[in-house]
């Protein structure tokens, strides 16, 4: 029999309900957006997201049975974000599968946020072939990972300091520009084709291939005090500047990697994924090796359900089900 999961997303700021058949096909994806929200407190507000979340997600939930044309008695298993996020925002989600799986007496699948980005790549797709480099790029993670197959991976590298997200989200913020700053600063450097200077690379003591974006942060901060833009053309610039920054602290790290020749996918995922100049990048670097690049569409890139349910079905077809008494939990690794 086919499965038929939903699944439900509330680790941060975006509500989310979706249904998947089989773990790979989607039939169903609502996502309702708290953004505007927090916009004006330039960030997420703990509190305000978890309110927003139990308002919104009882018409999602309805939203995205409908539109899968599916009922709860056809439902053969709940899948839900347990780790990490916001506590209170998480808590909201896995209330509502415990309760859902209890009462339509389906089994339970507690979902990794970080794990389910790298499984977007396999949503309306053909499967990922092993052994495969995941590249998780979000607003609190930047990692990479060795992918023997799903449910099997090694952690490769992480961020000493910010996330590649949360560097863009901050630096918008210096430049005066909104939240969230990925979008905002990606359409500005679009503006400045001919930028291809660089700030200076971050350089760590010892062999590692771990991560640091805190020092492009502090460049920009420096670069707008003592040399502020004079106009559009030179924020642009600006943007530019950092953003290419960022794509060559990535790449550098993924160059070393690939050339081991062990790897014949390159999995990228998270909401960073989104950005157009980081996927055609990464294609420049995997096309000539013949190595696939498995990049999700823009809506499986940034927060959804479709990936918790996709990878909620696959941890249930395996029989990793999750007990009702478990919690949701802000940190944990799935590695
Ligand atoms: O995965 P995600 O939706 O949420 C987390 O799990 O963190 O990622 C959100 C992050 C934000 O920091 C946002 O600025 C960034 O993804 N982002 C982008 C782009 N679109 C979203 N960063 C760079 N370029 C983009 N186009
Ligand atoms: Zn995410």
């Amino acid at each position: 029999m086919d499965s038929l999961v939903l699944g439900i997303e509330s680790s941060c700021d975006e509500t989310a309900v979706a249904l998947v058949k089989s773990a790979a096909q989607v039939l169903s994806s609502e996502v309702s957006s708290q953004m505007d929200l927090h916009k004006r407190y330039g960030g997420v507000v703990p509190e305000v997201a978890s309110r927003l979340h139990l308002e919104s997600l009882p018409f999602l939930v309805e939203e995205a049975l409908k539109k899968a044309d599916v009922t709860f008695d056809q439902l053969t298993g709940i899948a839900v974000t347990a780790a990490p996020g916001l506590i209170g925002a998480l808590l909201v989600g896995f209330s509502a599968a415990k309760a859902l799986a209890f009462r339509l007496g389906v089994p339970l699948a507690n979902v990794h946020h970080i794990e389910a980005h790298l499984y977007a790549a396999q949503l309306d797709a053909p499967p990922v072939v092993f052994p495969a480099l995941g590249l998780v790029v979000s607003g609190g993670h930047t990692e990479l990972y060795h992918m023997a197959d799903w449910g099997q991976y090694k952690l490769l590298a992480s961020t000493r300091d910010d996330a590649a997200g949360e560097a863009f989200d901050k630096v918008a913020k210096l430049m005066g520009l909104g939240y969230p700053g990925g979008p905002l600063i990606e359409k500005m450097a679009k503006l400045s084709p001919e930028t291809t200077q660089t700030f200076s690379k971050a350089r760590m003591k010892d062999k590692t291939l771990d991560f640091s974006f805190s020092g492009v942060k502090t460049a920009v901060s420096l670069e707008l005090q003592k040399n502020p833009p004079k106009n559009e053309i030179e924020k642009n610039k600006l943007a530019a500047k950092f953003q290419n920054t960022v794509l060559e602290e990535i790449l550098s790290r993924v160059e070393v990697l690939l050339d081991e020749g062990q790897f014949k996918s390159l999995v990228l995922g998270g909401g960073v994924a989104c950005n157009q100049a980081l996927r055609d990048a990464l294609y420049k670097e995997t096309e000539p090796r013949d190595i696939a690049l498995r990049v999700p569409p823009p809506q499986y890139c940034s927060d959804n359900a479709a990936m918790i349910a996709g990878l909620g079905a696959f941890q249930i077809s395996q029989g990793k089900i999750a007990d009702l008494s478990s919690t949701a939990l802000p940190r944990a690794s799935f590695y």
